[in-house]
């Protein structure tokens, strides 16, 4: 994240003497990425580091690794997660329903908060989440972001976490990605900021707003989730919420969808233009995050708002539809579906899409759907997955498809 930011307090100069609390040297900690070159955090601790454990770690009862659906022949996928129950919290309701080297996709559908002495840390992933139902907190060592249905909660990989609900239940859609997750870096000039061009604000973004230091001792549970899924109970005796001030360009925020301000063209936009996130060192490795939501449709008089049957060879695609408002596959999705079309596989819209795509000519389109284009990364579905598959799916197209015209007799 370009944005640089300070909460609390701290020396101003790293790594030199300072004091939180009378005669009490307060600890700094450095939370980086790749390695010591990227994007970082300082972190000062009023007294404790965070590797004191008072218990030796030990595998927690569950795990989060994906579980393949086999050696299944190519086709595409369409699952209906609105059919997959509500259940647990956060950590424990997590399902994966596709997975690669670099990559994986998620929902998860709590019922309640963590408790009050566990937390979550994806020691192997950041994330991006996006909120389909539910209020609530998203707590970590860095402060607490609210959220609400329509935003994305960008997650540096390691932050330790606290998933807290204000509703009965909520809904999220998971990615995680083995590389930083940050705005497309070819909407930043070079001095970090969003161009004039760029659908994205960089000052938009949510902030964590830092509670005052939970300087307490304790036993608190941190699940660590790592090497594919396992997950591992780390038992500190402080609380890890321990921060007299951080400083840096790596923590949590959020983005609302609606704070992508779509840019259109007089003839079909294609999905760069929607791309609002990135991760990895894309076009090699990596995916894209684009928002499909309100926009204007192509104005040029005979312009076909419908996208082009595509056949992108060198991306694996997964789009998580928030509404059934989308044109190319209506008749098809429900809300929360998710549709998985592999690269070596083209796919085009459904049926009379291209022809009924005509009445939203230049007009404002209501869709909203969250997009993964990989980049030389294969997916493949989990049996979760294929639980809640269409199987129909696949012959959808010829199902819908349209005879137009006289053809040939045979
Ligand atoms: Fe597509």
């Amino acid at each position: 994240m370009a944005l640089i930011v300070k909460r609390g307090t701290l020396p101003k100069t790293p790594h030199t003497e300072f004091y939180a609390k009378k005669d009490v040297l307060a600890l700094e900690e450095i939370h980086g990425s790749y390695g010591f070159s990227g994007a970082y955090a300082r972190k000062m601790h009023v007294r404790r580091y965070p590797t004191e454990q008072i218990a030796p770690p030990k595998a927690a009862d569950f795990k989060l690794a994906a579980t393949p659906a086999g050696e299944l022949p190519l086709q595409p996928f369409h699952i209906r997660t609105g059919a997959i129950p509500y259940q647990d919290d956060f950590v424990r309701s997590r399902k994966v329903l596709f997975f690669g080297l670099s990559t994986s996709v998620s929902v998860s559908k709590p019922t309640k908060s963590m408790a009050a002495g566990e937390f979550f840390r994806n020691g192997e992933a950041y994330e991006a989440v996006f909120v389909q139902e539910g209020m609530g907190v998203l707590a970590s060592e860095y402060g607490e972001l609210s959220f609400k249905p329509g935003q994305y909660l960008i997650i540096p990989k390691g932050a330790t976490l606290q998933w807290r609900l204000r509703s009965p239940r909520a809904f999220f859609f998971i990615i995680e990605s083995a590389y930083p997750i940050h705005f497309a870096p070819h909407y930043l000039n070079a001095h970090g900021q969003a161009t004039l061009t760029a659908p994205v604000v960089e000052t938009e973004i949510g902030l964590p707003q830092l509670k005052p230091a939970r300087d307490e001792k304790g036993r608190f549970s941190v699940l660590v989730k790592h090497n594919n899924g396992r997950m591992t109970r780390l038992t500190l005796g402080h609380h890890p919420y321990d921060l007299a001030g951080w400083e840096g360009a790596l923590y949590p925020f959020s983005f609302d969808s609606s704070d992508h301000h779509s840019v259109a063209r007089e003839i079909h936009t294609a999905p760069p233009a929607r791309q609002t996130f990135q991760s990895g060192q894309a076009p090699y490795n990596g995916f894209s995050i684009c928002t499909f939501r309100a926009q204007v449709e192509g104005w040029h008089p005979k312009d076909i708002p419908a996208p082009y049957a595509h056949y992108n060879v060198d991306s694996d695609e997964i789009m998580f539809f928030s509404n059934t408002s989308y044109g190319p596959r209506q008749g098809v999705i429900e809300p929360g579906s998710i549709t998985f079309h592999p690269a070596s596989l083209p796919h085009s819209p459904q049926g009379a899409a291209a022809l009924r795509s005509m009445a939203s000519r230049g007009k404002i389109s209501d869709y909203l759907a969250v997009m993964i284009d990989t980049f030389f990364e294969s997916l493949a579905p989990t049996k979760t997955a294929l639980a809640y598959a269409d199987k129909g799916y696949p012959l959808s197209w010829a199902k819908a498809g349209m005879a137009q015209g006289v053809w040939p007799s045979q």
